[in-house]
């Protein structure tokens, strides 16, 4: 609770209040004197540290976030062991605005999109970060709106960068198992139980523009698991059938981002941001008031569809029903980061993968069989690479 917290120091940084909760830390708003600075202090859930590794890969990764600067990244200032409340944290730089998530839903809430200009430049701002970290061999692997803020001055930021891995480990899995990551956003081959690589990061992304210039995410279901099973096998529903506005160029970029197999992707984060420089004109001219710095309350497009029924909220990590139960006891929010739980996901893909490949009779199809196909012949590859050994 944040008044324990209050008045509170932790190493030279007072805490001022709590200003958010997520799945693997509370996150408060503290000061440094000797600076005059304000920071984001990010304390990791205790529990996190029962994990024996969890010190070494906390350590060594809040070290190689710290090294990277780029105005598109959260600057880590600082990270230490809190003794009093035995949890490890993190000094942030304090960005004074709202994330992307809280945006859109603001958004959302009065029936209107982002401009698709302000899409555009957001989505090409994280193609920068994510440029400059992958070439330092950093993969964020949980990039998604909740992990975008968006400062006082219209600057875009990329956080959280290194939380998945200090949890998750080069596995991707968490000590219980679970898949790190968030449904909405997970690329095919982290649902299915692999480590990825930086073309992970770029599906997400791709995931994120579809998401801007539509109103909707591509997959929506009643639980985690089926979004991730969506995301492996389902062909992706085109943009433009669900906003037929959207211009051709972009549409073919969130294609080449969210496509199933990363090598049929864009191969590095940079020539995304170039397909989106190039769309810059485009995106002008079909959203001409968008051109402005800030992007709160700008939107000019039209209200984005109507949503069908209200599916899971699966842009918020958490266990699937068949999850074992977590260890941490429930707070007023509990929005833990990844919590897929691996085995059990990865035994109903596999299964499903066995059906959907008998049903398919070793040939051809139709168009929907098509798509099946393409991820069918994907998975037994996945599954000799060692994933399986984890399911056995
Ligand atoms: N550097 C920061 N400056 C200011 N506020 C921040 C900063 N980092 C995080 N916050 C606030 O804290 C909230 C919680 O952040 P956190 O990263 O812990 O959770 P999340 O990303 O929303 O979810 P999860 O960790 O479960 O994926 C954010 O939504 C944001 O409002
Ligand atoms: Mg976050």
């Amino acid at each position: 609770m944040t008044e324990e917290y209050a008045g509170r120091y932790l190493g030279k940084y007072r805490i001022l209040e709590r200003v958010g909760r997520g799945g693997m830390a509370q996150v408060f708003k503290a000061y440094h004197p000797d600076l005059d600075r304000f920071v984001a202090i990010k304390l990791m859930h205790q529990f996190l540290a029962e994990d024996p590794e969890f010190k070494t890969r906390f350590r060594q990764e809040a070290q190689n976030v710290a090294k990277l600067r780029h105005p598109n990244i959260m600057q880590v200032y600082d990270f230490d062991f809190d003794e009093e409340t035995e949890s490890y944290y993190m000094v942030n730089e304090y960005i004074d605005g709202p994330t992307l998530k809280n945006l859109l839903l603001d958004l959302a809430s009065e029936g209107k999109r982002l401009p698709l200009a302000e899409t555009v430049r957001i989505c090409r701002d994280i193609g920068k970060a994510l440029a400059y970290a992958h070439t330092r061999g950093m993969v964020h692997r949980d990039v998604k709106p909740a992990n975008v803020m968006i400062d006082a001055d219209g600057r875009i930021v990329l956080t959280d960068f290194g939380i998945a891995k200090i949890i998750g480990g080069s596995t991707g899995l968490t000590a219980s198992g679970a898949i790190m990551g968030t449904p909405s956003y997970m690329p095919p081959e982290l649902g299915l139980g692999g480590t990825g690589d930086h073309r992970a990061d770029l599906y997400s992304l791709g995931v994120m523009l579809y998401e801007m210039a539509t109103g909707k995410l591509p997959y929506e279901a009643n639980t985690p698991l089926s979004v991730v099973y969506m995301h492996v096998n389902d062909p992706l529903p085109p943009p433009s059938s669900v906003n037929p506005d959207i211009p051709r160029g972009v549409e073919l970029v969130i294609n080449r981002a969210m496509a199933k197999k990363p090598e049929e992707r864009y191969q590095a984060a940079d020539e995304f941001v170039d397909d989106l420089q190039d769309l810059g004109s485009v995106a002008d001219v079909a959203a001409p008031r968008a051109a402005a710095p800030k992007p709160a309350t700008e939107a000019s497009q039209p209200p984005a569809p109507p949503a069908g029924p209200p599916p899971a909220d699966t842009t918020r990590p958490r266990p699937v029903p068949e999850a074992a139960p977590r260890r941490e006891p429930a707070a007023e929010t509990p929005r833990r980061p990844v919590a897929l739980y691996g085995i059990v996901g990865l035994v109903i893909v596999v299964a499903l993968a066995i059906v959907a490949v008998l049903a398919l009779g070793g040939g051809g199809g139709d168009g929907a069989a098509g798509g099946a196909d393409a991820t069918a012949t994907a998975r037994p590859q996945r599954d000799a690479d060692g994933s399986s050994n984890r399911c056995a």
